[in-house]
């Protein structure tokens, strides 16, 4: 039924600019009767920072900025939502326009710039669902203007803690000006320091959620070095590998749009973003899992992300393109993938290119 009802909005959507039809598709999830997915396979299952994941395909941060309709995504399938990235106050981001659809080469560029409603009712919403189970991230970030980018995440950590499934912390959104050099080592770990002391402040006794970082796809292996020696000696409890791409690869076909400033998503990233996953599993040598994100477009796509280093999926752009079908296109893969290989489940398959993937030439 969802099928149908994408097959008949699909030219609607694609006809408006893409944050209209964006707008349009949450207001869709918001009110629509919604068909629930089959349960998943067991061979699905992934367990990771304590954890219980019912499938690995989540929904990555960006789709549902404001938490409006996290249960509607896990009802059609999703195996987890990441919500956000939210902001300690409200604020409008860059003007618009500022989302960008490649068609021709299924890529989305993006300059949103940390849109949020803002902590108080993004952590109403997600307060009032708590009760209701599935694992529901959120993705927190500073205010532009804000005078101590740290003091912002600290204040989410301790109002979001005691209700959140995990807690991600972006530092690799290119659009808010110098959030980025918060990856460099030395401000990174004052601020993984600061949030987890925050975290154990917060949550005393009870258990604390997961603290994952997010990073993104254009760092130097040196600066990759730093990131994952800092995040293992505060023992960070996973990260997700990446965002998207200030780059432009030479073989982008839309060279117009090209042009417009902000990250690039979608089928260009999914070379990049693996070949930076590979490089961080070979680092981080099981300390903690990873998400991998970018890219993902099909299950080969999933699988050769899990076989990179991936304990968890996420994505976003590809939904564009292919629509909600795509999540149980990959869950179908990966369970026969399971199956072909005669592994016991996913977690025999992650990591297993690793090394043959960073032994490639660099990806253009
Ligand atoms: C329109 C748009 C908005 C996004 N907003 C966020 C965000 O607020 N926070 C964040 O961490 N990532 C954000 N992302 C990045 C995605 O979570 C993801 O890391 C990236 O798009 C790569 O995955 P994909 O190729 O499957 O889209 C956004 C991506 C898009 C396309």
């Amino acid at each position: 039924m969802i099928g149908a009802l994408e097959h008949l909005a699909r030219p609607l959507l694609a006809a408006l600019d893409p944050e209209g039809a964006h707008r349009l598709t949450i207001a869709a999830l918001k009110f629509a009767p919604l068909p629930r997915a089959g349960k998943d396979h067991p061979r699905l299952a992934v367990s990771a920072f304590g954890l219980n994941f019912p499938n690995p395909v989540g929904m990555a941060a960006g789709f549902d900025k404001h938490a409006e309709v996290p249960d509607a995504l896990l009802r059609l399938g999703f195996g987890f939502v990441e919500v956000g990235t939210i902001t300690p106050q409200p604020q409008p981001g860059n003007p618009r326009p500022r989302v960008f659809r490649l068609d021709a080469d299924a890529a989305v560029i993006n300059r949103l710039g940390f849109n949020s409603q803002g902590a108080d009712r993004a952590l109403r919403r997600v307060a009032r669902r708590a009760r209701r189970g599935g694992i529901v991230g959120i993705n927190i970030g500073a205010n532009k203007d804000s005078s101590d980018r740290i003091g912002d995440y600290v204040r989410l950590i301790e109002r979001f803690a005691p209700i959140a499934s995990y807690i991600t912390i972006n530092v690799s959104s290119p659009n808010t000006p110098g959030l980025r050099n918060l990856q460099q080592a030395s401000a990174l770990g004052d601020l993984l320091a600061r949030v987890i002391e925050a975290r154990a402040h917060t949550t005393r006794d009870a258990t604390p959620p997961p603290l994952l970082l997010k990073i993104a796809p254009d760092l130097s292996l040196d600066e990759l070095d730093d990131i994952v020696d800092v995040a293992r000696a505060l023992r960070i409890d996973g990260m997700i590998v990446g965002n998207t791409t200030i780059g432009r690869p030479p073989s982008l076909r839309e060279s117009a749009r090209g042009k417009e400033a902000g990250g690039l998503s979608g089928r260009p990233l999914f070379s990049l973003s693996t070949r930076m996953l590979a490089e961080s599993y070979v680092r981080v040598e099981n300390a903690f899992p990873l998400i991998g994100v970018g890219g993902i477009e099909s299950g080969e796509a999933a699988l050769a992300k899990i076989r990179a280093g991936a304990t968890l999926l996420q994505l976003y752009s590809a939904l564009v393109f292919r629509g909600l079908g795509l999540v149980a296109e990959i869950k179908g893969a990966l369970v026969d993938a399971v199956a072909r290989e005669r592994r016991d489940g996913l977690s025999d398959l992650v990591g297993v290119d690793a090394a043959a993937v960073t032994a490639e030439p660099w990806p253009q």
